[in-house]
């Protein structure tokens, strides 16, 4: 008996549904000449809609990931890649057409679109690098920065504007990767930058080690001293902790990020993470062959760096397959002791000792630094890049730049006693 009241209500209600589409479809208001401007509004509105249900739906899928992520729970043991360790790369644009080499390069490395989906903010609404970024369609999430607004400033500091808009687009776009689309992990990069074949194998085996270990706050693609008779040869494997927030291909995770959004400073961003208050003793890993290379000389920051350094960086060439290794030598309490124990027990050498060429071997050596004009002077000598920032020298570690000599490994080091940075 049931079952056929059932079936009732079931026939009466599909004829129901059938007469309603029908009337829906036959219906038209009288009248009425459908222009091809209507049409046309109408499917910019559907393709609109549809395209803010796809936004909405990878948010939901990322709430779903991250809460199934909370319920595993996190142990203290190095964590193993897991395909719910979804790494976003947020793409950083604004009116530069050439972000299409970058996009190209990202979307021919990805192993998959799965592991590593691409966010592309765009700022400053320049046109022809939307056109290039929506041509782009469903392979990437493209996002615009609403505030497009001026940023008044006086005096000197009007010629920094662009620091400004560019320090207000990040904290924008990242707030959205972390905290609407729920990302649990970022690489960003910029839409100047040539990145290596092994990019996407680099950050996911690392990925593991930033998350097992607290004291690393960051993996870097970057080596700031990266150019050619700096690093090694066959050296593309060879990995670095270092105090110096690199940049340039980076990742870091929503924690991080949780604890600095809110004083996320107006300008000139990456200094200031690199103040004691942000790093808070915290390292990065940072490769001996880069795996970025800026291509863009005309930007915000000026051309000349870029014709001193920038260029001269050697972009690594060779797939190292970095998933496959045993990173835990990256690991704090590992890492340290080899590394005082290899820095210190070399022998120490003067820079005249290195450039008389009349050392035996070529075994690693000690070059030692009294003081930072000290370092300047002797970095200089070496094509080294001689700045400090917050007291440290780029690439250091507990003070000490690794780096090539005619094929020997030199390690500029403070002395034994060393206490820390002095960021006066
Ligand atoms: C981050 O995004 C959320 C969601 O859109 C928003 O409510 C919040 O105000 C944003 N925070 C900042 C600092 O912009
Ligand atoms: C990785 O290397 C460490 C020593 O650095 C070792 O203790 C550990 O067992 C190794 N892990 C694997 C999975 O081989």
């Amino acid at each position: 008996m049931r079952k056929k009241t059932f079936y009732l209500i079931g026939s009466i209600s599909c004829l129901c549904w059938i007469v309603i589409v029908c009337y829906l479809f036959v219906h038209k208001p009288p009248g009425k000449i459908i222009k091809l401007k209507d049409v046309n509004y109408q499917v910019e509105q559907l393709e609109k809609d549809l395209k803010g249900q796809l936004n909405s739906n990878k948010i939901l899928i990322n709430n779903l990931r991250s809460l199934k992520r909370k319920l595993s729970g996190t142990g203290k043991e190095i964590k193993s890649y897991s395909y719910d360790d979804t790494i976003a790369v947020l793409l950083f644009s604004c009116n530069r057409v050439t972000v299409r080499r970058n996009l190209d390069q990202l979307l021919k490395y990805r192993p998959d679109a799965t592991s590593f989906p691409i966010i592309v903010s765009q700022d400053c609404g320049h046109e022809p690098t939307r056109k290039v970024l929506q041509s782009y369609g469903d392979q990437i999430t493209l996002i615009r920065h609403p505030d497009l607004s001026d940023i008044p400033l006086v005096g000197k500091e009007k010629k920094f504007k662009g620091y400004y808009k560019i320090a207000r687009h990040y904290a924008w776009a990242l707030n959205q990767t972390f905290n609407v689309f729920n990302y649990n992990t970022v690489i960003i990069v910029e839409d100047d930058l040539d990145i290596a074949p092994d990019f996407f194998e680099y950050f996911r085996a690392t990925y593991q080690i930033l998350a097992s270990d607290p004291t690393l706050w960051c993996v870097s693609a970057w080596n700031d001293n990266g150019k050619e008779g700096l690093i090694a040869d066959n050296s593309a494997d060879t990995l670095y902790r270092s105090d110096f927030f690199p940049g340039l291909g980076w990742m870091m995770t929503k924690n991080v990020w949780l604890e600095i959004a809110d004083k996320w400073p107006k300008a000139f961003w990456d200094d200031w993470i690199r103040q004691p208050a942000q790093r808070k003793e915290r390292a990065c890993i940072r490769p001996e062959v880069s795996r970025t290379k800026t291509f863009g000389k005309v930007g915000v920051s000026n051309g000349l760096f870029f014709e001193k350094h920038l260029k001269f960086i050697k972009l690594n060439e060779q797939f190292v397959p970095f998933t496959k290794y045993n990173l835990t030598y990256l690991l704090k309490d590992n890492y340290d002791d080899w590394f005082i124990k290899t820095v210190y027990g070399s022998p120490s050498v003067t820079v005249q000792d290195l450039a008389s060429g009349r050392l035996d071997g070529n075994g690693p050596v000690r070059l030692t630094y009294r003081s930072k004009v000290n370092f300047k002077t002797i970095a200089k000598a070496f094509r080294l890049m001689d700045d400090f920032k917050s007291g440290v020298p780029r690439t250091g570690y507990r003070g000490v730049v690794p780096f090539m000599f005619r094929n020997r490994r030199v390690y500029l080091a403070p002395p034994p006693d060393w206490k820390g940075y002095d960021t006066s």
